[in-house]
């Protein structure tokens, strides 16, 4: 039997990951699942690879006095201090990361409404979202950075205007921070959304971490949001497809909806090295946080210094903020602006992983971008890439440096005649791309730079639209989400007479 339980855990406990090592180390009759037993029934070199504690720590949901039993169990309890931690009214733990959260995001929007204002560049599980609940979105162009290509956030104004042509949704989606590090007015977005009757949604991946330092952006809780979805392994540190979701204190969300819906989109056997993961690193963050995100800090500083210094190259920093989109700044990303070279940012990042083995989070034409963790040995690391930055960019000073693809902003999207669902689901056949102007889009098509989609499942394809992404893949450039990468044929919806 489990030992009794005491009174609730304090922020130094990590209930959860206390009660499957009780477990493991019991040494317990496993007649259940995984058919690895805890061990014995798994491959060698599997168990040499992730540890003989890994297989023994891998416990099925269901088991008694973790996830079941007493309440609070375990389970209940390690959730409960996340969200205090985060200071949600309601936290959920997900093993299918953030895209679970922006899933269950849309499944619960759709309890409230048919529609739904979205950021146009949100990310592909949101758009995943839209499809699974059959919501009609109203999209929102973020703020566009025509000199780096690159997009920013949804400014206040864009989405009072598109809240007031919208007068059926149900809710306000939003993304912030970006990849790139901005970070929004969510204050006011979410003054705006209120304003309007409708919750707000925060896509938050990239910011589990900015409940922890006060030099960093406000957190989307802290400003009011009703829901935010948070990709806990991004930064903070648990393990990959670990996440988390988060009910505002006075969301207008109700959390049994919300509940309902994490349980349509989970696993019924969700992992428990993941979710012992989650608690672990609320844990650290609670209890460590601030030390170590201003350890990254300095680190990340020192080798943002380093980089101005360095002939063609800058970065994205506290300078930016105050343009169009940039409310605050997230400096745990080290986004370097290459345009100085005569090098692009894919060539760049091509060489530097050949050359130094240098793996980046992400490279678009323009910038490079790094990832800084909350708690690791962020100085040598960042050394590194400001050594191998150095040498990429006196190779690439050349007469030629700062010439390339000039970035055109994209036309406006086409008209959306159908739901993503009923243009993903319906009838559909594959036209050679010359033809598909007039069709109706059966999947996404986004160019990078700057990676906001240009066409959406249910939208109008326009003649416009597709020369934009032909000259953008003509010049250098990328598109993704289409089934042919090369885009001489699109997916359409096959509409009725
Ligand atoms: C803004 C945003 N939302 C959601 C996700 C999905 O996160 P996950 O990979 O944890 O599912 C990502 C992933 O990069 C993202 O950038």
């Amino acid at each position: 039997m489990p030992p009794a339980r005491r009174g609730s855990p304090g922020e130094d406990a990590a209930p959860y990951l206390e009660a499957i090592r009780e477990y493991a180390a019991r040494d317990p009759a496993r007649l259940h699942v995984p058919g690895h037993k805890g061990g014995p029934g798994a491959d060698g070199e599997l168990a040499a690879v992730i540890g003989e504690a890994a297989l023994a720590h891998d416990i099925p949901a269901l088991t008694w006095g973790i996830d079941i039993g007493r309440s609070p169990t375990p389970f209940e309890e390690a959730q409960q201090l996340a969200a205090r931690a985060w200071g949600a009214g309601r936290t959920w733990f997900l093993t299918n990361g953030a895209s679970q959260g922006n899933v269950t995001a849309a499944m619960t929007t759709a309890h409230y409404g048919r529609e739904v204002v979205v950021q146009r560049n949100a990310h592909s599980s949101t758009i995943d979202g839209l499809v699974l609940s059959g919501l009609r979105p109203r999209f929102v162009a973020p703020e566009l950075d025509e000199e780096l290509g690159i997009a920013h956030c949804l400014l206040p104004e864009t989405l009072d205007a598109a809240l007031a042509a919208t007068p059926a949704a149900a809710a306000a989606w939003i993304v912030s921070p970006t990849y790139f590090g901005a970070a929004a007015d969510v204050r006011r977005l979410v003054d705006v959304a209120h304003s309007h009757g409708v919750p707000l949604i925060v896509d938050e991946a990239w910011g589990a971490h900015m409940t922890f330092h006060e030099a960093l952006p406000e957190d989307a809780l802290a400003a009011g949001a009703d829901l935010v979805i948070s990709s806990t392994h991004k930064i903070v540190g648990s393990l990959t497809q670990s996440a988390m979701l988060h009910l505002g204190a006075d969301s207008r969300l109700q959390a049994d909806i919300v509940d309902r819906c994490v349980t349509l989109t989970e696993s019924t056997s969700p992992n428990s090295l993941l979710l012992a993961s989650l608690d672990a690193a609320r844990r650290l963050a609670v209890t460590r946080g601030r030390e170590l995100i201003d350890e990254t800090l300095h680190a990340v500083a020192s080798a943002r210094e380093q980089i101005r210094s360095i002939p063609g190259l800058d970065v994205l920093d506290e300078r930016f903020v105050g343009r169009a989109g940039v409310y605050a700044y997230d400096p745990l990303r080290l986004a370097v602006d290459v345009r100085g070279l005569d090098a692009d940012g894919y060539e760049l990042a091509r060489e530097l992983r050949e050359q130094a083995d240098i793996n980046l989070e992400l490279a678009g034409q323009n910038v490079l971008v790094g990832v800084f963790g909350m708690g690791e040995d962020a100085s040598p690391l960042a050394e590194r890439f400001v050594a191998a930055l150095r040498g990429a960019a006196a190779r690439h000073a050349g007469e030629h440096a700062g010439e390339r693809m000039r970035f055109a902003p994209p036309p406006p999207w086409g008209e959306l005649v159908m739901t993503p669902r009923e243009a993903f689901l319906g009838a559909q056949e594959v036209v050679p791309a010359a033809r598909a102007a007039g069709r109706v889009a059966a999947e996404s098509l986004a160019t990078y730079p700057p990676g906001i989609p240009n066409v959406l499942p249910g939208e109008r394809l326009t003649g416009e639209t597709l020369a934009y992404i032909e000259r953008t893949l003509q010049l250098g450039g990328s598109v993704r989400g289409a089934s042919d990468r090369e885009l001489r044929t699109i997916r359409v919806v096959v509409e009725r007479a």
